[in-house]
């Protein structure tokens, strides 16, 4: 009789322990303003966090200004909330992604896939949960609930700053969690500040030719570039060659055989599975996510900005130094990452060697 209770309690523990593994890591704690949590999740690197508020009979995920001492809502037009909020954290950001999601599309290919839930509304008329979106909307991010696709009105809903009234929209940034992704969990790249002339001791270079992977600021997003040390400037693409001098980020990894260059043709029919690995370097056109590419032109190696194969526009962009328009070109070396990868011994050697 023993036996068998101490069976059926190990068999429960094992359940219990079982269902707590499997637990996506993420909470609500209450905030107090100007005072952010640790593992706060911020929406885009932008000093803005994501809130859930109670307002109009809904629990409604929400953008919290810490600067401005409120979090901002949308049900029935804006809300400006300054009481009562909580603070999404989680604190492995690696397994949280914002993922492109398109709501005219249909259901069946799994959008809602990994969405976190971020509250709910229920009145006579409507009973659904809210998830959590964001858009880069009127020269800012903002986040704000998202109406599931299952729904006839399934669309990310904020505010529109000028009037209040609701902004719907199909096209958005979904938040989702997922417990046992891999990448870029296990990616250990980043981008560093850079100051003209001091290249950082694990920057990550492009072809041996003392040039360096930079991410600039330009109108509508943050774009990849080529780093040029001793002349003390960047150059990337912008409707034409752009020069940049200041605010450049430099691209840096500790553990460069991870990273490798893998030659694309974008010209190459069904070859979607050419972005897998990708480097992620930025978005442009306030949500199109783009890519890091190399190529050989005019005698030298540039890095640009790629445009991922789903863009009707997709290639890698650089500049033409004579005439100064841009350059697009199908084929190029893109900028990949593969934390389990494995190099042939020769070429560890190299690397050891150098
Ligand atoms: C916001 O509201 C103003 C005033 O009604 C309107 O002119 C503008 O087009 C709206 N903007 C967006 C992005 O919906
Ligand atoms: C989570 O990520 C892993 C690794 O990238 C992938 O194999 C798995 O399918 C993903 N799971 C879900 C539910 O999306
Ligand atoms: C990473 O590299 C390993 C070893 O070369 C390979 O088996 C694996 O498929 C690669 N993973 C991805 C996601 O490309």
């Amino acid at each position: 009789m023993y036996k068998l209770i101490i069976v059926l309690f190990l068999l429960l523990l094992c359940v219990l322990t079982y269902e707590y593994v499997n637990t996506p890591d993420y909470y609500w704690r209450e905030y107090a303003f100007r005072t952010i949590p640790y593992d706060a999740v911020e929406i885009a690197n932008d000093e803005k966090y994501i809130g859930q508020v109670y307002v109009n009979g809904g629990l409604v995920p929400a953008t919290i200004y810490p600067y401005l001492g409120y979090a901002v809502a949308e049900l029935f037009g804006k809300q400006i909330v300054r009481d009562h909020i909580k603070i999404l954290c989680c604190p492995d950001h690696s397994k949280l992604y914002w993922d492109y999601v398109d709501f005219t599309q249909s259901a069946a290919n799994g959008q809602m896939k990994n969405s976190i839930l971020g509250g709910f509304y229920k009145d006579s008329n409507y009973d659904f949960n809210h998830f959590i979106g964001k858009l880069l909307h009127q020269g800012e991010w903002k986040a704000g609930k998202v109406i599931p696709i299952e729904h006839s009105r399934g669309a990310l809903v904020i505010w529109n700053s000028t009037d209040g009234t609701p902004a719907h929209f199909k096209q958005f940034y979904m938040l989702k969690y997922n417990l046992t992704v891999d990448s870029p969990g296990g990616s250990n790249y980043y981008w560093r500040d850079y100051s003209f002339g001091q290249v950082p001791y694990d920057a990550f270079e492009v072809a041996d030719d003392g040039k360096y992977i930079g991410q600039v600021y330009v109108d509508g997003g943050l774009i990849p570039a080529t780093i040029y040390p001793y002349l003390g400037l960047a150059i990337g693409e912008l409707h034409g060659k752009l020069v940049i001098k200041e605010h450049v980020k430099i691209f840096c990894s500790p553990d460069h055989s991870k990273l490798y260059w893998d030659f694309v043709d974008f010209e190459k029919p069904g070859s979607a599975g050419q972005m897998r690995n990708a480097v992620l370097g930025g978005f442009h056109n306030d949500i199109q996510n783009v890519f890091i590419g190399k190529v050989l032109h005019e005698g030298v190696w540039k890095v640009g900005k790629v445009l991922p194969m789903e863009n009707s526009h997709k290639g890698l962009l650089v500049w033409n130094d004579v005439d100064g328009q841009s350059v697009h070109v199908k084929q190029f070396h893109m900028l990949k990452y593969n934390s389990t990868i494995e190099l042939p011994e020769n070429m560890q050697k190299c690397i050891s060697l150098s």
